[in-house]
Protein backbone atom coordinates (compact mmCIF):
# COMPACT_ATOMS: atom_id res chain seq x y z
CA UNK A 1 0.00 0.00 0.00
CA UNK A 2 1.00 3.53 -0.63
CA UNK A 3 1.89 5.76 2.41
CA UNK A 4 -1.05 8.33 3.07
CA UNK A 5 -0.68 11.33 1.10
CA UNK A 6 0.86 14.61 2.43
CA UNK A 7 -2.32 16.68 2.45
CA UNK A 8 -0.13 19.70 0.69
CA UNK A 9 0.99 17.44 -1.88
CA UNK A 10 -0.81 18.08 -5.30
CA UNK A 11 -0.39 17.66 -8.89
CA UNK A 12 -2.02 20.82 -10.27
CA UNK A 13 -1.51 23.87 -8.19
CA UNK A 14 -2.40 27.66 -9.11
CA UNK A 15 -0.25 30.33 -10.36
CA UNK A 16 -1.84 33.50 -11.23
CA UNK A 17 -4.80 32.75 -13.66
CA UNK A 18 -2.97 29.04 -14.65
CA UNK A 19 -3.41 25.42 -13.24
CA UNK A 20 -0.33 23.64 -13.71
CA UNK A 21 1.55 20.49 -13.01
CA UNK A 22 3.54 21.33 -9.34
CA UNK A 23 7.01 20.91 -11.40
CA UNK A 24 7.95 23.08 -14.46
CA UNK A 25 11.04 22.95 -16.17
CA UNK A 26 13.75 25.79 -15.72
CA UNK A 27 15.15 26.09 -19.17
CA UNK A 28 17.74 28.40 -18.40
CA UNK A 29 20.62 25.16 -18.02
CA UNK A 30 19.97 24.11 -21.72
CA UNK A 31 22.00 27.92 -22.67
CA UNK A 32 24.10 29.11 -19.57
CA UNK A 33 25.20 28.70 -16.16
CA UNK A 34 26.12 25.30 -15.53
CA UNK A 35 28.91 24.78 -18.65
CA UNK A 36 28.77 25.66 -22.29
CA UNK A 37 25.01 25.08 -24.11
CA UNK A 38 23.87 22.08 -25.09
CA UNK A 39 23.75 21.91 -28.63
CA UNK A 40 20.02 22.44 -30.38
CA UNK A 41 19.23 18.44 -30.95
CA UNK A 42 19.84 18.10 -27.12
CA UNK A 43 17.88 21.23 -26.04
CA UNK A 44 15.02 20.66 -28.47
CA UNK A 45 14.59 17.11 -26.87
CA UNK A 46 14.64 18.38 -23.82
CA UNK A 47 12.12 21.02 -24.41
CA UNK A 48 9.65 18.97 -25.90
CA UNK A 49 10.35 15.70 -23.78
CA UNK A 50 9.36 18.19 -20.82
CA UNK A 51 6.08 18.69 -22.41
CA UNK A 52 5.26 15.10 -22.87
CA UNK A 53 6.57 14.82 -19.57
CA UNK A 54 3.96 17.33 -18.07
CA UNK A 55 5.80 19.69 -17.13
CA UNK A 56 4.36 22.97 -19.10
CA UNK A 57 5.64 25.43 -16.52
CA UNK A 58 8.14 26.70 -18.49
CA UNK A 59 10.63 29.31 -17.40
CA UNK A 60 13.21 31.72 -19.19
CA UNK A 61 14.47 34.65 -18.87
CA UNK A 62 16.29 37.37 -20.83
CA UNK A 63 18.95 36.96 -18.92
CA UNK A 64 19.47 33.70 -19.95
CA UNK A 65 22.69 33.59 -22.50
CA UNK A 66 21.83 37.19 -23.07
CA UNK A 67 18.60 36.40 -25.53
CA UNK A 68 19.99 32.71 -26.83
CA UNK A 69 17.54 31.04 -24.48
CA UNK A 70 14.36 32.95 -24.81
CA UNK A 71 15.12 32.44 -28.70
CA UNK A 72 15.72 28.72 -28.45
CA UNK A 73 12.32 28.27 -25.91
CA UNK A 74 10.70 30.49 -28.76
CA UNK A 75 11.59 28.52 -31.87
CA UNK A 76 11.10 24.70 -30.02
CA UNK A 77 8.12 25.72 -27.71
CA UNK A 78 6.19 28.71 -30.23
CA UNK A 79 4.17 25.59 -31.91
CA UNK A 80 2.57 24.53 -28.41
CA UNK A 81 1.79 27.76 -27.51
CA UNK A 82 -1.25 27.14 -25.84
CA UNK A 83 -0.17 23.88 -23.94
CA UNK A 84 2.51 26.14 -21.78
CA UNK A 85 2.25 28.71 -19.35
CA UNK A 86 5.34 30.73 -20.64
CA UNK A 87 7.36 32.88 -18.09
CA UNK A 88 10.00 34.91 -18.69
CA UNK A 89 11.84 37.53 -17.07
CA UNK A 90 13.04 41.29 -17.13
CA UNK A 91 15.17 43.75 -15.89
CA UNK A 92 18.61 41.93 -15.98
CA UNK A 93 19.88 41.23 -19.12
CA UNK A 94 23.29 41.58 -21.00
CA UNK A 95 23.89 45.03 -22.17
CA UNK A 96 26.60 46.13 -24.38
CA UNK A 97 29.10 47.79 -21.98
CA UNK A 98 32.39 50.14 -22.72
CA UNK A 99 34.13 50.68 -25.86
CA UNK A 100 34.48 46.95 -27.00
CA UNK A 101 30.00 46.47 -26.82
CA UNK A 102 31.35 43.44 -24.87
CA UNK A 103 27.48 42.66 -23.39
CA UNK A 104 27.60 42.15 -19.52
CA UNK A 105 24.87 41.47 -17.06
CA UNK A 106 23.35 44.74 -15.61
CA UNK A 107 19.89 44.90 -13.43
CA UNK A 108 18.16 47.97 -14.94
CA UNK A 109 14.34 48.15 -13.30
CA UNK A 110 13.55 51.66 -14.80
CA UNK A 111 10.20 51.87 -16.58
CA UNK A 112 11.46 52.43 -20.28
CA UNK A 113 14.27 49.72 -19.88
CA UNK A 114 11.68 47.22 -18.63
CA UNK A 115 9.19 48.27 -21.87
CA UNK A 116 12.35 47.46 -24.38
CA UNK A 117 13.34 44.32 -22.49
CA UNK A 118 9.38 43.26 -22.95
CA UNK A 119 9.24 43.61 -26.33
CA UNK A 120 12.70 42.20 -26.93
CA UNK A 121 11.29 39.32 -25.26
CA UNK A 122 8.00 38.89 -27.36
CA UNK A 123 9.96 38.95 -30.27
CA UNK A 124 12.44 36.26 -29.64
CA UNK A 125 9.82 33.98 -28.14
CA UNK A 126 7.75 34.47 -30.73
CA UNK A 127 4.58 35.12 -29.18
CA UNK A 128 2.03 38.03 -28.27
CA UNK A 129 1.94 37.52 -24.58
CA UNK A 130 3.79 35.99 -21.78
CA UNK A 131 1.90 34.50 -19.62
CA UNK A 132 4.02 35.30 -16.40
CA UNK A 133 6.39 38.09 -16.51
CA UNK A 134 9.14 38.31 -13.57
CA UNK A 135 11.53 41.22 -12.64
CA UNK A 136 14.58 39.18 -12.42
CA UNK A 137 15.88 41.02 -9.75
CA UNK A 138 14.71 44.52 -8.01
CA UNK A 139 16.79 47.67 -8.96
CA UNK A 140 17.06 49.31 -5.83
CA UNK A 141 17.80 52.59 -7.20
CA UNK A 142 14.15 52.26 -8.13
CA UNK A 143 11.25 51.97 -6.24
CA UNK A 144 9.46 48.68 -6.12
CA UNK A 145 6.52 50.52 -7.30
CA UNK A 146 7.67 52.20 -10.32
CA UNK A 147 8.92 49.08 -11.93
CA UNK A 148 5.53 46.89 -10.96
CA UNK A 149 3.20 50.17 -12.08
CA UNK A 150 5.38 50.00 -15.41
CA UNK A 151 4.57 45.77 -15.59
CA UNK A 152 0.82 47.06 -14.27
CA UNK A 153 1.19 48.99 -17.42
CA UNK A 154 2.29 46.13 -19.87
CA UNK A 155 -0.90 43.86 -18.33
CA UNK A 156 -3.64 46.40 -19.04
CA UNK A 157 -1.61 46.54 -22.76
CA UNK A 158 -2.30 42.71 -22.81
CA UNK A 159 1.47 42.13 -23.58
CA UNK A 160 1.89 40.14 -20.46
CA UNK A 161 -1.01 37.94 -18.34
CA UNK A 162 0.49 38.43 -14.72
CA UNK A 163 3.67 39.40 -12.68
CA UNK A 164 6.30 37.81 -11.01
CA UNK A 165 9.13 39.12 -8.60
CA UNK A 166 12.44 37.05 -8.21
CA UNK A 167 14.68 37.64 -5.03
CA UNK A 168 12.42 39.66 -2.87
CA UNK A 169 11.61 39.95 0.67
CA UNK A 170 8.59 39.52 2.14
CA UNK A 171 8.11 43.25 2.44
CA UNK A 172 9.36 44.23 -0.82
CA UNK A 173 6.77 41.81 -2.12
CA UNK A 174 3.92 43.06 0.21
CA UNK A 175 4.72 46.69 -1.25
CA UNK A 176 4.56 45.52 -4.87
CA UNK A 177 1.40 43.93 -4.19
CA UNK A 178 -0.31 47.25 -3.71
CA UNK A 179 0.48 48.59 -6.68
CA UNK A 180 -0.92 45.14 -8.62
CA UNK A 181 -1.64 41.78 -7.48
CA UNK A 182 1.73 39.53 -7.69
CA UNK A 183 1.02 36.09 -9.25
CA UNK A 184 4.33 34.43 -8.37
CA UNK A 185 7.32 34.99 -6.41
CA UNK A 186 10.68 32.92 -7.51
CA UNK A 187 13.78 32.10 -4.89
CA UNK A 188 16.00 29.63 -4.10
CA UNK A 189 14.50 26.93 -2.25
CA UNK A 190 15.64 23.43 -1.25
CA UNK A 191 16.04 20.75 1.75
CA UNK A 192 19.70 23.04 1.72
CA UNK A 193 18.54 26.46 1.00
CA UNK A 194 16.03 27.19 3.60
CA UNK A 195 15.25 31.12 3.25
CA UNK A 196 12.07 31.73 2.44
CA UNK A 197 11.06 30.40 5.61
CA UNK A 198 11.95 32.82 7.46
CA UNK A 199 9.23 35.29 5.97
CA UNK A 200 8.27 34.93 2.10
CA UNK A 201 6.11 31.49 1.83
CA UNK A 202 3.92 33.05 5.04
CA UNK A 203 3.63 36.15 2.95
CA UNK A 204 2.82 34.62 -0.60
CA UNK A 205 0.30 32.28 1.38
CA UNK A 206 -1.28 35.49 2.64
CA UNK A 207 -1.46 37.22 -0.29
CA UNK A 208 -2.14 34.48 -2.92
CA UNK A 209 1.12 34.43 -4.38
CA UNK A 210 2.47 31.39 -5.57
CA UNK A 211 6.01 30.48 -4.49
CA UNK A 212 8.32 29.15 -7.03
CA UNK A 213 11.58 27.24 -6.25
CA UNK A 214 14.26 27.80 -8.17
CA UNK A 215 17.46 25.66 -7.82
CA UNK A 216 15.12 22.90 -6.16
CA UNK A 217 17.63 20.13 -6.10
CA UNK A 218 20.35 22.53 -4.97
CA UNK A 219 21.77 23.51 -8.69
CA UNK A 220 22.67 19.92 -9.14
CA UNK A 221 23.97 19.22 -5.48
CA UNK A 222 20.55 17.13 -4.06
CA UNK A 223 20.68 14.14 -7.01
CA UNK A 224 22.24 11.06 -7.60
CA UNK A 225 24.95 13.27 -9.34
CA UNK A 226 26.73 15.86 -7.28
CA UNK A 227 29.01 18.01 -9.07
CA UNK A 228 32.66 17.80 -8.28
CA UNK A 229 33.46 21.52 -7.64
CA UNK A 230 37.08 20.78 -8.73
CA UNK A 231 36.35 19.97 -12.28
CA UNK A 232 34.10 22.64 -12.91
CA UNK A 233 33.47 24.17 -16.69
CA UNK A 234 35.50 27.49 -16.29
CA UNK A 235 31.94 29.41 -17.07
CA UNK A 236 30.17 27.49 -14.56
CA UNK A 237 28.42 30.14 -12.00
CA UNK A 238 28.46 27.52 -9.17
CA UNK A 239 32.82 28.20 -9.06
CA UNK A 240 31.66 31.42 -6.81
CA UNK A 241 29.25 30.24 -4.90
CA UNK A 242 30.81 30.05 -1.32
CA UNK A 243 29.01 26.16 -0.69
CA UNK A 244 30.68 24.70 -3.76
CA UNK A 245 34.08 25.75 -2.50
CA UNK A 246 36.74 23.01 -1.42
CA UNK A 247 36.64 23.70 2.70
CA UNK A 248 32.76 24.13 2.44
CA UNK A 249 31.87 21.14 -0.28
CA UNK A 250 33.73 18.77 1.88
CA UNK A 251 31.21 18.79 4.81
CA UNK A 252 28.49 19.53 2.15
CA UNK A 253 28.99 16.26 0.51
CA UNK A 254 29.19 14.53 3.77
CA UNK A 255 25.29 15.69 4.43
CA UNK A 256 24.50 15.37 0.86
CA UNK A 257 25.62 11.18 1.15
CA UNK A 258 23.11 11.43 4.30
CA UNK A 259 20.34 12.92 2.12
CA UNK A 260 20.58 10.69 -0.89
CA UNK A 261 20.95 7.56 1.60
CA UNK A 262 17.53 9.04 2.53
CA UNK A 263 16.43 9.17 -0.57
CA UNK A 264 17.29 5.31 -1.23
CA UNK A 265 15.13 3.92 1.85
CA UNK A 266 12.21 6.15 0.97
CA UNK A 267 12.23 4.41 -2.72
CA UNK A 268 13.56 7.78 -4.27
CA UNK A 269 15.95 9.15 -5.78
CA UNK A 270 17.40 12.45 -4.11
CA UNK A 271 16.30 14.97 -6.46
CA UNK A 272 12.80 12.89 -6.36
CA UNK A 273 13.45 13.76 -2.20
CA UNK A 274 14.55 17.60 -3.13
CA UNK A 275 11.48 17.90 -5.11
CA UNK A 276 8.42 16.34 -3.16
CA UNK A 277 10.08 18.25 0.01
CA UNK A 278 10.20 21.26 -1.31
CA UNK A 279 6.16 20.39 -2.95
CA UNK A 280 5.20 19.58 0.60
CA UNK A 281 5.75 22.62 2.05
CA UNK A 282 2.58 24.38 1.01
CA UNK A 283 0.15 24.12 -1.78
CA UNK A 284 0.95 26.93 -3.17
CA UNK A 285 4.70 25.88 -3.63
CA UNK A 286 5.95 25.15 -7.32
CA UNK A 287 9.18 23.75 -8.43
CA UNK A 288 11.04 24.77 -11.52
CA UNK A 289 13.99 22.32 -11.96
CA UNK A 290 16.53 22.52 -14.58
CA UNK A 291 18.07 20.00 -16.51
CA UNK A 292 20.36 19.27 -19.69
CA UNK A 293 18.59 15.79 -20.40
CA UNK A 294 15.60 14.29 -20.62
CA UNK A 295 16.39 11.25 -18.11
CA UNK A 296 16.48 13.54 -15.56
CA UNK A 297 13.51 15.86 -17.25
CA UNK A 298 11.24 12.58 -16.66
CA UNK A 299 13.08 11.46 -13.27
CA UNK A 300 11.85 14.82 -12.04
CA UNK A 301 8.14 14.95 -12.98
CA UNK A 302 7.87 11.28 -11.72
CA UNK A 303 8.08 13.20 -8.14
CA UNK A 304 4.84 14.26 -8.59
CA UNK A 305 3.46 10.31 -9.34
CA UNK A 306 3.91 9.56 -5.30
CA UNK A 307 3.17 11.59 -2.13
CA UNK A 308 5.58 11.83 0.59
CA UNK A 309 4.83 10.56 3.68
CA UNK A 310 5.44 12.62 7.08
CA UNK A 311 7.98 10.02 8.30
CA UNK A 312 10.48 11.17 5.62
CA UNK A 313 9.33 14.84 5.71
CA UNK A 314 10.62 14.93 9.31
CA UNK A 315 13.55 13.08 8.46
CA UNK A 316 14.86 15.52 5.92
CA UNK A 317 14.27 18.52 8.06
CA UNK A 318 16.29 16.54 11.22
CA UNK A 319 18.91 16.57 8.21
CA UNK A 320 18.86 19.27 6.68
CA UNK A 321 17.22 21.95 9.24
CA UNK A 322 17.74 25.50 8.29
CA UNK A 323 21.18 26.99 7.97
CA UNK A 324 22.96 23.62 8.15
CA UNK A 325 24.45 23.60 4.64
CA UNK A 326 27.95 25.59 5.04
CA UNK A 327 28.18 28.34 3.05
CA UNK A 328 26.12 31.02 1.74
CA UNK A 329 24.26 30.30 -1.50
CA UNK A 330 25.77 33.71 -3.06
CA UNK A 331 29.19 35.13 -2.61
CA UNK A 332 29.51 39.22 -1.63
CA UNK A 333 28.87 40.88 -4.66
CA UNK A 334 25.56 38.23 -5.61
CA UNK A 335 24.58 38.70 -2.23
CA UNK A 336 24.27 42.66 -2.59
CA UNK A 337 22.06 42.18 -5.65
CA UNK A 338 19.46 40.55 -4.11
CA UNK A 339 16.77 41.77 -1.50
CA UNK A 340 15.78 38.65 0.60
CA UNK A 341 15.76 37.91 4.28
CA UNK A 342 19.17 35.79 5.65
CA UNK A 343 19.38 33.07 8.36
N1 LIG B 1 15.17 33.79 -10.69
C1 LIG B 1 16.44 33.52 -10.60
O1 LIG B 1 17.26 34.37 -10.24
C2 LIG B 1 16.91 32.13 -10.95
C3 LIG B 1 18.21 31.71 -10.57
C4 LIG B 1 18.62 30.42 -10.90
C5 LIG B 1 17.76 29.57 -11.59
N2 LIG B 1 16.52 30.01 -11.97
C6 LIG B 1 15.60 29.13 -12.72
O2 LIG B 1 15.46 27.91 -12.01
C7 LIG B 1 15.79 26.82 -12.84
C8 LIG B 1 16.41 25.70 -12.03
O3 LIG B 1 17.46 26.14 -11.20
P1 LIG B 1 18.96 25.62 -11.33
O4 LIG B 1 19.20 25.02 -12.65
O5 LIG B 1 19.82 26.74 -10.88
O6 LIG B 1 19.09 24.54 -10.19
P2 LIG B 1 18.54 23.05 -9.98
O7 LIG B 1 17.37 22.80 -10.79
O8 LIG B 1 18.46 22.88 -8.50
O9 LIG B 1 19.78 22.16 -10.45
C9 LIG B 1 20.19 22.04 -11.76
C10 LIG B 1 21.34 21.06 -11.80
O10 LIG B 1 20.90 19.82 -11.28
C11 LIG B 1 21.12 18.77 -12.22
N3 LIG B 1 19.93 17.91 -12.20
C12 LIG B 1 18.62 18.26 -12.36
N4 LIG B 1 17.82 17.19 -12.23
C13 LIG B 1 18.63 16.13 -11.99
C14 LIG B 1 18.41 14.74 -11.76
N5 LIG B 1 17.17 14.24 -11.73
N6 LIG B 1 19.48 13.95 -11.54
C15 LIG B 1 20.74 14.43 -11.54
N7 LIG B 1 21.02 15.75 -11.75
C16 LIG B 1 19.97 16.59 -11.97
C17 LIG B 1 21.34 19.43 -13.55
O11 LIG B 1 22.32 18.70 -14.27
P3 LIG B 1 21.94 17.92 -15.65
O12 LIG B 1 21.90 18.98 -16.69
O13 LIG B 1 23.06 16.96 -15.80
O14 LIG B 1 20.63 17.27 -15.39
C18 LIG B 1 21.88 20.81 -13.17
O15 LIG B 1 23.28 20.81 -13.09
C19 LIG B 1 16.69 27.41 -13.90
O16 LIG B 1 16.70 26.64 -15.08
C20 LIG B 1 16.08 28.76 -14.11
O17 LIG B 1 14.97 28.67 -15.00
C21 LIG B 1 16.08 31.26 -11.64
Amino acid sequence: MNPPAHPTQQALRRIGPFETPAIGLGCMNVSWAYGPAVDEAQAEAVLLGALDAGATLIDTAALYGFGRNETLVGRVLAPHRERIVLCSKGGMTGEPVGPGGTLQRVIDGRPASLRRHLEESLKRLRTDRIDLYYLHRWDKAVPIEDSVGELALSVARGDIRSIGLSEVSAATLRRAHKVHPIAALQSEYSPWSREPEIAVLQACAELGTAFVAFSPVGRGALTSRPPDPATLHPNDIRRGMPRFQPEAWAQNLALIGEFSALAARSGRTAAQLALAWVLAQGPHVLAIPGTTRLAHVQENQATLDRPLDADTLAAVDRLLPAGRAVGGRYNAVAQGEVDTERF
